[in-house]
């Protein structure tokens, strides 16, 4: 059942190419540069009609939420807030008719977002959830889904559960901007086109597993660890470090690269490796000067950057390459990397990675 894999997270890490066909099967309308999104069951004119969107959820489904917020202010110039639902339920949101609450949530179980959603509903707001389970309890409850269709996911730790949200993500970016006018027919045929590519990046960057393997034992000793990003790279920086908590139980942390100097850098000696999220891209220049004051100081740098780029790989301890492509779906790409490190280190360090201690599939306690 593991197809041959020795954990479930190995096997869904390799399936995500795979997963994330199946999230855009029959929902691309490549000519019009819009998508079609089945079960999403709002009008363009509901669509045109909301004046915020206020994205909720738990985990690694709150790291895809923060993406979203980059996608979605991007390219609709809609205001974009996120929250973590065990917060936003127990405080006095500013929620109406006119706002589109979304969910996001792999198991659609998740107690807290689903209570956080009913709360939404009272206050008027329209729900759309993004959910893995079909028929789970967010899903019926919500007035319009957008399944990922991942596939069951075993493996504690989200993989491809996320990645495929990170799709939805930008399929209904797509399908928002399209129905406000905001985004142009060529504008949504070129995301469309970077969101195809996703597939054949991913089979890429999963090359990477050798690499990330032979390297992960140079790290196990270590206590705890930083990991940096900036803009939509940024959740993929707090993404890497839950995966690394979770399963290999060292202590990490995400943060905004540009936040470093603001606390964080005091930490950084010879004994916390960073990992330093760089590709091409909008924030590059920013984000290679933070790798390099992290080294001016002694720290252990663990760079993603992109294919071929020698001046990062000739500056940091390692650096893993990925094909970029255009920096656009680079958050997808590079979550690929986050999850062969925190997985290797984890099975070398002998944990129960498929099932870590303490944690459950889907949390539904409040
Ligand atoms: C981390 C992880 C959790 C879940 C969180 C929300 O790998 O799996 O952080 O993301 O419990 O779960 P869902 O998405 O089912 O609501």
């Amino acid at each position: 059942e593991k197809g041959g894999y020795k954990h479930f997270m190995l096997k869904e890490i390799f399936e995500q190419p795979r997963a994330v066909r199946d999230t855009l099967a029959g929902r691309l309308r490549e000519e019009e540069g819009d998508v079609y999104l089945e079960d999403l069951h709002l009008s363009d004119e509901q669509l045109q009609g909301i004046d915020r969107v206020t994205i909720i959820a738990c985990g690694t489904s709150w790291h895809a939420a923060l993406v979203g917020k980059f996608l979605i202010e991007e390219h609709c110039r809609v205001p974009v807030e996120v929250d973590i639902a065990s917060e936003f339920r127990y405080r006095n949101p500013v929620i109406d008719e006119k706002s589109l609450v979304m969910l996001i949530s792999q198991s659609g179980e998740t107690a807290d977002t689903l209570a956080a959603m009913r709360e939404a509903k009272r206050r008027g707001a329209k729900c759309v959830a993004i959910c893995n389970v079909v028929d789970s309890s967010i899903a019926r409850e919500a007035d319009g889904v957008v399944y990922t269709h991942a596939g069951p996911e075993i493996g504690v730790a989200s993989t491809k559960a996320f990645v495929t949200q990170l799709i939805a993500l930008y399929l209904f970016t797509i399908r928002l901007g399209r129905s406000r006018g905001m985004m142009t027919v060529d504008a949504g045929r070129a995301l469309i086109a970077a969101v195809v590519r996703v597939p054949a990046l991913m089979e890429e960057a999963l090359k990477l597993n050798e690499q990330v393997e032979k390297l992960a034992r140079n790290y196990l000793q270590a206590r705890d660890f930083l990991y940096l990003g900036r803009g939509m790279n940024y959740p993929i920086a707090l993404e890497g470090a839950l995966k690394l908590k979770e399963i290999s139980y060292i202590h990490a942390e995400g943060y905004p690269a540009g936040e470093m100097k603001h606390g964080p850098i005091a930490l950084i000696d010879e004994h916390m490796p960073v990992v330093v999220l760089v590709p091409q891209g909008a924030n590059y220049e920013k984000v290679f000067s933070n790798m390099e004051e992290v080294i001016a100081r002694g720290g252990r740098v663990i760079a993603v950057c992109s294919q071929g780029d020698s001046e990062v790989a000739s500056k940091a301890e390692v650096a893993l390459e990925i094909p970029t492509d255009g920096e656009e779906v680079a958050p997808i790409i590079l979550s690929i990397p986050m999850q062969l490190l925190a997985y290797h280190v984890a099975v070398l360090k002998g944990t129960d990675v498929d099932q870590p201690r303490n944690l459950a599939k889907s949390v539904t306690v409040e």
